[in-house]
């Protein structure tokens, strides 16, 4: 059997010869003695007609088989110039794999996207999800080779730690507890202490500090891997399972690390416009006009770079009203960050170095004394993709951050340790996966370039 993914590189040779496909009815339509058939068979975006007539023995029945039957199909691969498809199948056999039952939930007409999330198991059929989860492969696969080919090594970080990465104690806990008859403490309160075999754990927020790890090892290396934030934020860009990459690098500051993520950036959507046009055209045409315009721009230009006081000054002089107020010492908000990069500087944009009391405690601590040297980036439409920093090098601000910051000393005594041992300047961040697939295709809600989304109130599948 052939995969139609070839048949569509190759259809010029094979013209003329006997090829067989399998594939799923998309649509069919008869005359009196003859009929079309939409085959598609997932490995590639664009369906194949099937012609059939009259000489099929199971000709009538055929022309009346439901949407979704699939069905493998034998016939002669006919090029067909004048047409809008370059060529055709004229069927000789059709055997049914498997019918279909008339009620298939996705019949011919645009459904909404709300709809199709309350059917995740079917809803990778119709094209816009066949569309968002074959760029979502792609785009890792994109990921890995950009770290691979500049020799990074991956580590696969833990999904169960006893760490909080962040300090932000957001965390979803991991337990083998028997809830209903769970140890005790004196005042009668659920001992979580003794929960995972003797500690205390959690599904993991970051696999930094372990990247960490491996940066004083390996120099490069970067974790792709699902990560989870027990945040009740029910918005249309957080999910409390998603996938985040997180590379790591020794011997860099904040400078290398904003060069290797425009980089990167740049890298994953060339190379999803090459490898999937059908689909960003898909988007382009049907989700977001301005799609190709802008990936083509942002693949073409440099990323505009803002101290985060710049920013706050540029957005306290705003023609706008905000909901949360600006000033500086304050985080920025979601419409903030919107307002830098899709008004002011109408691309991607980094905004560095902010208040060292907005931050994560592992940040390194710049020479005023005020702010860290963190790293964020917005983009247009989504707001923050990437965020990261030049890590606390060096052993006695760290300890003191770690304090300043209300957090157990003790429980940082290895990511300590690396400063005692051979410290070196390093930075890194973590690129959230789902935003920049968000910001690949168009798609404006988290919970529709996830396969099976967790978020607030949503965990079906
Ligand atoms: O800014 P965050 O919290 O940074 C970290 O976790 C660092 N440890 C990364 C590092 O330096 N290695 O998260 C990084 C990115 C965000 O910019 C955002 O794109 C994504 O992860 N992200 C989320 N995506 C979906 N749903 C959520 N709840 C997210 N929280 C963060
Ligand atoms: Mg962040």
């Amino acid at each position: 059997m052939q995969l139609m993914k070839d048949l569509i590189l190759s259809y010029n040779e094979l013209a003329g010869k006997s090829v067989t496909v399998g594939g799923w009815i998309r649509t069919v339509r008869d005359s009196k003695n003859f009929g079309f058939i939409e085959l598609n068979d997932g490995t590639t975006f664009k369906n194949v007609q099937i012609v059939f007539d009259e000489s099929l023995s199971n000709f009538k029945e055929v022309a009346k088989y439901p949407i979704s039957t699939s069905l493998i199909i034998t016939g002669e691969l006919v090029l067909t110039p004048q047409a809008k498809q370059p060529f055709e199948i004229k069927a000789t056999e059709i055997v049914i794999e498997g019918t279909s039952d008339a009620d298939y939930p996705l019949q011919k007409k645009r459904h909404t996207l709300e709809y199709l999330r309350t059917i995740a198991h079917l809803r990778p059929r119709s094209n816009t999800f066949s569309a968002a989860f074959r760029v979502r492969s792609v785009a890792a696969f994109a990921i890995h080779r950009f770290f691979q080919e500049k020799g990074f090594v991956y580590a696969h970080t833990p999904i169960i730690t006893g760490s909080d990465a962040e300090g932000a104690g957001e965390m979803f806990r991991v337990t083998t507890l028997e809830l209903g008859n769970p140890p005790r403490t004196e005042s009668g309160a659920i001992d979580f202490s003794e929960d995972f075999f003797g500690k205390e754990t959690n599904l993991t927020v970051s696999g930094q500090l372990e990247a960490e790890i491996f940066a004083q090892a390996f120099r490069n290396t970067y974790t792709f891997g699902p990560t989870f934030r027990a945040e009740n934020s029910n918005t249309a860009r957080h999910a409390a399972e998603f996938w985040m990459i997180e590379p790591e690098m020794a011997f860099t500051d904040i400078n290398g690390n904003m060069e290797i993520a425009e980089e990167m950036i740049k890298y994953i959507i060339q190379y999803v416009m090459e490898q999937c046009p059908e689909e960003i055209a898909f988007f382009n045409e049907r989700i977001d006009t301005g799609l190709l315009e802008r990936l083509t721009n942002v693949v073409n230009s440099d990323f505009a770079r803002v101290t985060y006081t710049e920013a706050v000054e540029l957005l306290e002089k705003a023609d706008v009203k905000f909901e949360f107020p600006v000033s500086w010492g304050l985080d920025l908000q979601t419409e903030h960050e919107r307002y830098l990069t899709e008004k002011i500087f109408k691309k991607p944009v980094f905004v560095v170095n902010y208040p060292k009391e907005i931050k994560a405690f592992y940040m390194r601590l710049n020479e005023d004394g005020k702010t860290v040297a963190a790293m964020d980036l917005l983009v247009p439409g989504v707001g923050e993709i990437i965020g990261g920093s030049q890590r606390e090098e060096r052993f006695d601000n760290l300890v003191q951050r770690i304090k300043d910051m209300n957090l157990n000393v003790e429980d940082y005594w290895w990511y300590l340790e690396l400063r005692k041992y051979g410290t070196t300047r390093h930075a890194g961040y973590g690129l959230g996966f789902e935003r920049i697939l968000m910001y690949l295709t168009g798609i404006t809600n988290i919970r529709d370039v996830i396969p099976f989304p967790r978020t607030v109130k949503t965990a079906e599948f």
